[in-house]
């Protein structure tokens, strides 16, 4: 697999690319003063709240609210993963994408022949099903399943006919032809030497990741047998933790119906489609994995699970919901559907048609009531103890939701549950007890429109990320003391980042952020619109800075104060007292030396 995209590239990347050009190529603006408008892509309106600021390479709606880079707009608008969404905005420069660990030519080279392998399989596999002498049976087997001629050649089913070498003898004359089979999963080696077909007397459906490329296959033996479904293995280009059978396809319905639906099979997959729903995707012989949810959630608000009611789906729907728990920023939703004993979408389908299954769908059991409805059902709520175990139970499970109101509602749910005191779960549990250090973490993340809700350190680090060429980074921030404030190693880390690379901009700046927890809330301190005059935010950094270190001043001072009326101070406090007494009344926004 491709290795990390080193920083700095990214750095260059967004200092190089204009996003008023990226989005303007999608979504044409129109130039409002400094900045750029357009009617927002993102949600339904009339007049344009969509924004773009060229200084600070950032887009954001005053309507819904989504803002972000170029990576991000790629990401949201194109429906692209990160690595993609690089690959897209580098090819724009004319660049190329480097890796750490830079892959060498060959590897790429090779990958290149692998994709065009599957390409010739998939035809290969295709073209047998239309001309081998036994496809017969095959056809015949499709068609008892339901399918029709369209359906089955819309998802390129195809057959690998019985006999051990029918692609090694087609694809496999040399050696270097042979490793490239191997590679791809498509012969395996003999003991004895020598290679055989994987994929013999099967039809074959062929895998195709989220951009349309095949790039694995699954083959279904005819009526009995095992294994009833061989997959290919995992390749360098097939990786079955994230991606989906039938995405590439379902884009389309799935944006259209607002919602997708997860199965477990490439059948339910291809049944459902044959009978008009065709926003489905199966996961392929795995657990659903936070990737897959994650791909999906870029394409769609709402997902559900569709389970076997047996033993098996509901093992099968918990492990989905614990994995679905740390995805669930708040607007996003997931229901699961257990379908009654013995019956799969495609038997369901099949049996009841499309409007039955429609209706099973819109009744789905949301996330939250399943979650509760399972845990109630494992402890005696009657009983004090058991109220108890509920909250124990639920506890692991709710710490994994985001921060956010859903995690809130949840807390307050198990709240009424288990009649414990009202707000006292959330609190209870959140890692960091409910000090001041959870609450200024909250202020620097929920950012409301006027100045008055920053906090000193959130508008510090604004003004910083906003400017970054101000040279704000050569203000002294050395008086600062740690503190339970988590704005301050942020701030020093962004002064770090600006002392490497003056020259970097806000976009590329919050770009190395994206991985971690500060991401969500440096957004919003991008977007913030602080209405300073340019030439006066240095000053207000600054200041600001004075502000952040006269509080700690004073801070520290109550602190000790407060320790000596009950205790004799060390020599040291005593010393640190004296010396922050006699600074304490520095001039208010005293400037540090440049
Ligand atoms: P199921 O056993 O539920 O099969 O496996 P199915 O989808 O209903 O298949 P049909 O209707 O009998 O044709 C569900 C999924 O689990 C994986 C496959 O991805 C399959 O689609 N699986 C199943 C395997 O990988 N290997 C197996 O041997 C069986
Ligand atoms: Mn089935």
């Amino acid at each position: 697999m491709a290795g990390r995209i080193p920083q700095s590239f990214i750095d260059d990347l967004l200092g190089r690319v204009d996003i008023v050009e990226i989005i303007d190529s999608r979504v044409p603006l129109k130039r409002a003063g400094k900045e750029y408008k357009a009617c927002c892509p993102f949600h339904e309106e009339r007049t344009p709240s969509f924004t773009v600021s060229s200084s600070k390479q950032f887009y954001h709606c005053f309507g819904c609210g989504v803002h972000g880079t170029a990576i991000t707009f790629l990401m949201e608008y194109a429906h692209l993963d990160f690595r993609e969404a690089i690959n897209e905005l580098a090819s724009g420069a004319g660049v190329e994408v480097p890796t750490e660990g830079d892959q060498p030519r060959r590897a790429q080279n090779s990958t290149a022949s692998l994709r065009q392998l599957m390409v010739e399989a998939n035809q290969f596999f295709g073209q047998q099903l239309r001309e081998h002498p036994k496809s017969d049976r095959v056809i015949n087997y499709l068609k008892q399943r339901g399918l029709s001629g369209e359906v089955t050649a819309e998802f390129e089913l195809g057959f690998a006919p019985p006999g051990w070498s029918n692609l090694l003898d087609q694809f496999g004359k040399d050696d270097a032809r042979r490793k490239l089979l191997f590679e791809g999963g498509l012969i395996i080696k003999k003991e004895s030497g020598g290679f055989y077909d994987r994929f013999r007397d099967r039809v074959m459906f062929p895998i195709h990741d989220h951009r349309g490329r095949v790039v694995g296959f699954g083959g279904r033996i005819l009526d009995q047998g095992e294994p009833k479904y061989l997959n290919s293995p995992e390749t360098p280009l097939f990786h079955k933790g994230s991606e989906l059978y039938g995405l590439f396809r379902a884009k389309e319905s799935i944006h259209k119906e607002q919602c997708c639906l997860i199965v477990e099979g490439y059948m339910d997959v291809v049944a459902l489609a044959q009978h008009g729903i065709r926003n489905s995707v199966a996961t392929l012989g795995t657990a659903t994995t936070r990737q897959h949810l994650e791909r999906l959630f870029r394409h769609v608000n709402e997902l559900i699970f569709c389970f076997d009611g047996d033993r098996a789906g509901k093992q099968a729907a918990w492990r989905a919901l614990e994995s679905a728990l740390p995805t669930l920023q708040d607007g996003r939703q997931v229901g699961f559907l257990f379908l009654p004993d013995g019956e799969d979408p495609d038997s369901l389908v099949r049996g009841e048609g499309e409007a039955a299954f429609r209706k099973r769908l819109s009744a789905s059991t949301p996330l939250p009531d399943y979650l509760f409805d399972q845990l109630r059902k494992e402890t005696d709520l009657n009983r004090l103890d058991g109220r108890a175990r509920l909250v124990e139970l639920a506890r692991p499970l709710l710490l994994r939701l985001p921060d956010g109101v859903l995690r809130t509602m949840m807390f307050d749910r198990l709240t009424t549950l288990s009649q414990s005191r009202p707000g006292s779960l959330e609190e209870h549990f959140t890692s960091s007890p409910p000090s001041k250090s959870k609450a200024s973490l909250h202020s620097f993340g929920a950012l409301g429109q006027s100045e008055g809700r920053l906090s000193p350190t959130a508008k510090a680090i604004a003004l910083l990320i906003q400017h970054p060429g101000m040279g704000g980074h050569q203000i002294d921030l050395s008086p600062l003391f740690d503190s339970d404030d988590p704005g301050l190693p942020l701030l020093h880390s962004i002064q770090k980042i600006l002392t490497n690379n003056p020259k970097i901009n806000t976009a590329a700046l919050l770009e190395h952020f994206r991985e971690t927890p500060h991401f969500r809330p440096l957004v919003k301190l991008v977007a913030w619109e602080h209405l300073i005059h340019k030439d006066n935010v240095l000053a207000e950094f600054e200041e600001t800075i004075q502000t952040l270190i006269g509080r700690q001043r004073t801070g520290r001072i109550e602190v000790l104060l407060q320790k000596s009326t009950n205790s004799k101070l060390s020599a040291q406090e005593q010393g640190e007292l004296t010396k922050l007494l006699e600074t304490k009344n520095y001039p208010k926004g005293k400037k540090n030396k440049l």
